[in-house]
Parts: C-alpha cells; structure tokens; sequence
C-alpha cells in the first residue's frame, strides 16, 4: 500500500466522489488532518498515520475489499451476465463493480463465496499449489460407507480421464433414502463434489461451502447476505496463502 497520498486521491477512494468533488470538500473546509482544517487538496498524507476527518468523522483507507457473501441458490459466480443474475448483482457497496468472485460455485450450490478486488490474494487461493482446504455440507442419494470414506481418501476418478486428489469425506448421517456428509478438498475442479459422489455411486441433492482455507461461513449471514471480512480473517488467509 502506498504510504503517502495526496489528500483529493486519497478522498475519492474512501468515499468514493469524483475528483472535483473531493477538491469542493477541502475548499468548503470539511477536511481536518491531524486536527487542522486543511486548505490544499493537493497535499499529502500519511496514510498510515494521519488522523483525516471529514465533517468530523474519521476516514480510512482500504486498498482492497474483501467480503463473505452467504450465496443462495439461483445466483452464478460470475460479475456480470445477459441473462442471470450474478453474486455481484446481490451487492449494494459502491465498490461492487471492482469485485470478482474468488472461484466459482454452481448455480444451484449455496455457500460461503469471498468476493474481493485483491487479485493476489484470489489466486493465491485458488492457487493449485497452496493446497487450500474447502469443505462442504452435502446431502447425497443413498446410503454412504466406509467404502466411500475410503475411496475419497485415495483419490477417485472424476471422467474426462481426470482424479480428483485424495480428499476426506466425513458420514454425519447414513440412511437408505439420503445422507448428510462433509467433504474436504484441496483442488476446484468443474462440478467437482459432484463428480466425486458419482464416483461412488452416488448423487449431490444439495450443497454449500462452509470454509475456504482458515474462513469460515458466518451461519449468522442469512442467504443472500455479506458483509465485511474482519482484519483479522483477512490476515490469516493472506498468511496460509503467502
Ligand atoms: N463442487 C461442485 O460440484 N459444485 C460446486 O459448486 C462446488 C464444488
């Protein structure tokens, strides 16, 4: 992040105005850095240490932005689209255009999706060679074994000539009619849960993420909802993905 800024740059980002807007502000003495009402919108400021008020509030600086959106069913993991509705298209922040979805979900498939403008951070997690770990609540067709738990564990041939790597699948719930497991994988293949039930015989009835490496799903987000990553989450997923 840049350490210095001038004051009008460093406006526009945190509330989003144009240039000229954030000129106007200065002018009509809206702005205090470091408890002065500044004159100059073409200073600089530390923006790491500068206290910058605007009509007495404080402002600060977010080089990028992070959220965890709770996605329902019936949205596609894409930032734009003729026809569907998109995750992007759930969100309300001025930023929204700037983000992306840090990998894909199906359509029908609902769950823990970061969306971000941190394109290093994105690839980094979805990097094949950082081996995040994403786990999902399935409920799958039929009764599953530990011949399954087995299978997974191994790596199980997903088509295409393609296996899916070793993953571990965990039985909360086996019955003849459906179960309910939790998968653990390290790799986003297309349809890969789904692949991968059907490789045992199986079929995904429904699905949802619940964590993406050290972020988890915040279960108080309704569907459809976001919300901020703390900076805290933020951190620990740059440091496992560093
Ligand atoms: N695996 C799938 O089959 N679908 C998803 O949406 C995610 C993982």
């Amino acid at each position: 992040m840049e350490k210095t800024m001038r004051l009008d740059k460093f406006l526009c980002a945190c509330l989003d105005i144009s240039r000229k807007e954030a000129k106007e502000l200065v002018k009509k003495g809206r702005i205090q850095i470091e408890g002065k009402t500044v004159k100059k919108s073409d200073q600089r400021i530390q923006t790491e240490t500068d206290t910058v008020l605007w009509d007495g509030k404080e402002l600060f600086f977010e080089e990028f932005h992070y959220l965890m959106l709770h996605k329902p069913a019936g949205v596609i993991s894409a930032t734009k689209d003729r026809q569907e509705r998109t995750v992007i298209d759930l969100i309300k922040e001025s930023y929204k255009e700037k983000l992306f979805p840090a990998g894909r979900l199906d359509k029908d498939t609902e769950g823990l999706l970061l969306l971000t403008d941190d394109g290093e951070l994105a690839h980094n997690l979805l990097s094949p060679k950082k081996h995040v770990e994403k786990t999902y609540f399935a409920k799958v067709l039929g009764k599953i074994g530990q011949e399954a738990v087995n299978a997974f564990s191994e790596g199980v041939p997903i088509g295409n000539g393609e296996t899916a790597k070793p993953a571990v699948l965990e039985i909360i719930d086996s019955r003849q009619e459906e179960s309910k497991v939790l998968i653990t994988i390290t790799e986003g293949k297309f349809h890969q849960i789904k692949r991968m039930m059907k490789a045992v015989g199986s079929e995904v009835l429904y699905l949802k993420r619940i964590s993406m490496g050290s972020l988890s799903l915040d279960e108080t987000l309704p569907l459809g909802k976001y919300r901020k990553l703390s900076n805290d989450e933020i951190q620990k997923l740059k440091e496992e993905t560093c």
